[in-house]
């Protein structure tokens, strides 16, 4: 099939780039002109682990990229809309989506012969339908349903492993206005034969995003509030917990030889220092914006906000049990990025985190494997020092803040020994053994 992208970010070029690996004729669109020459230079603008090589497969064979999108769409039979769908702080700003929208409409009006136009960007229940639908009509003079079709096929992308989990989809939701609607995308996911299509109304394909994420935010302030209250408890640590519950027959499948598989759900059923990332946060307040709006208080996902809220303030209460007074103490931060394997700073809880120590006073350096770009943008060399290596952010700290799981990590113990330095080690993730260091404070021990 021809198909048309509408934003290159971390959603839109994944998706334009796989659909393109499986055989697809993809134009990606954007309005940024670097991106779009990086990308046909076969340079993606973001890091995901993959995608440089797929994109460098497929570009000027099966995948194009333009800041044309009138010509895009005229050439193409379905649109995806993949712009971003940031959270202004009171709700969900469908600015870009309005705008791409009008332009599509526009770029309708002259096209002869029926057009797909499908939501991808994360809205919440009742946008496509209600927002973009009219815009559609308004733009193009045209009618849904006979001229065009509306549909909405919500991604379940993880960052740092979206390109596998586009390649090999563990589900496939495809919302749409009409039957016609429906099997355009089928048409277009027929390249994923094995895998199982839910189709239903757009709406509900709204839904049943914001619900996988909120319920995957629930999990991780549940076991964050649990694990505040091992703290105040004493003698007891979250990880002895949560590996208790983990082994439960619900969260870890028993094999007839006996071998037993966790289910991966249980990543998500762990402490730290709190969940970030450009989904997580923006959906669950999203979501409880909508619910105000409705007069629907959303209590629980309300809850799930706060408890995170607060995370980087437990790290905080860590350093001040050894070091009172923070001003002038040397602090390494190892990760910046929201979650390893991804560049992403969006929302990271590292943010939130340097600021406050910067606010304290303290001599901060910090060290990412792929997060430096990011942060050089968000903070200045003067109030943070950028290291090159891990080995460099070791040199002479007071205390090592863990703030990301990168793996690499994990010879955090290994590399304080053969130096013979003894810093304290605070884990926001409880990656490390808590006996491996000599001097370690963990969140829920
Ligand atoms: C995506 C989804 O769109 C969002 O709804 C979901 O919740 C998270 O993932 P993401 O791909 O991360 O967003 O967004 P971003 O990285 O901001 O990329 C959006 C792209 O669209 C940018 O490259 C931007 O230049 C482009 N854009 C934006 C347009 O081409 N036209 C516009 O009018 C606005």
């Amino acid at each position: 099939m021809n198909v048309s992208v509408i934003g290159t970010g971390y959603v839109g070029l994944v998706t334009g780039v796989c659909l393109a690996e499986k055989g697809h004729n993809v134009v990606c669109v954007d309005v940024d002109p670097k991106k779009i020459d990086g990308i046909n230079n076969g340079q993606p603008p973001i890091f995901e682990a993959g995608l440089e090589e797929l994109l460098q497969r497929n570009i000027h064979a099966k995948l194009t990229a333009t800041t044309d999108l009138e010509k895009a769409v005229q050439g193409t039979e379905l649109s995806l809309i993949a712009v971003g769908t940031p959270f202004d702080g009171r709700e969900i700003d469908l600015t870009y989506i309005k705008e791409v929208s009008g332009q599509i409409g526009r770029a309708l009006l002259a096209k002869s012969g029926y057009h797909l136009v499908v939501m991808k960007s994360t809205v919440v229940p009742g946008t496509t339908d209600g927002i973009v639908l009219p815009i559609l009509e308004e733009a193009s003079r045209k009618k849904v349903g006979v001229d065009f079709g509306l549909g909405m096929n919500p991604e379940f992308l993880t960052e740092g492993e979206a390109v596998h989990d586009f390649m090999y989809p563990d589900r496939i939701v495809i919302g749409g206005i009409d039957e016609a609607s429906i099997r355009l995308q089928e048409a277009l996911y027929s390249v994923f034969p094995a895998v199982k299509l839910l189709r239903t109304n757009n709406k509900t394909a709204e839904m049943i995003k914001y619900a996988s994420n909120c319920l995957l935010a629930t999990m991780i302030s549940f076991s964050n509030e649990l694990a505040n209250l091992c703290t105040a408890l004493s003698s007891i640590d979250i990880v002895d917990v949560m590996k208790g519950v983990h082994a439960s027959r619900y969260l870890t499948t028993i094999l007839p030889n006996g071998n037993r598989v966790t289910a991966p759900i249980t990543c998500f059923l762990m402490a730290g220092c709190g969940f970030g990332g450009s989904c997580l946060p923006k959906d669950v307040k999203t979501l409880v914006a909508q619910g105000d709006e409705e007069r629907t208080t959303m209590r629980l996902l309300n809850a799930v906000m706060r408890i995170n809220d607060e995370r980087p303030d437990r790290v905080i209460a860590l350093l001040k049990k050894h070091f009172p007074s923070l001003n002038g103490v040397r602090i390494a931060i190892l990760g910046l990025a929201f979650r390893p394997d991804t560049n992403d700073m969006r929302e990271s809880p590292a943010i939130p985190i340097i600021k406050r120590l910067l606010d304290e006073g303290v001599i901060l350096k910090a060290y990412d494997p792929v997060a430096m770009e990011e942060a050089r943008k968000l903070f200045s060399e003067r109030s943070l020092t950028l290291c090159v290596r891990l080995e460099d952010s070791l040199d002479d700290v007071d205390a090592i803040v863990l703030v990301t799981n990168w793996a690499q990590f994990g010879a955090l113990p290994q590399l304080l020994k053969s130096r013979g330095t003894q810093p304290l080690v605070v884990d926001g993730r409880r990656l490390l053994d808590k006996r491996s260091v000599a001097r370690y404070e963990g969140i829920g021990l």
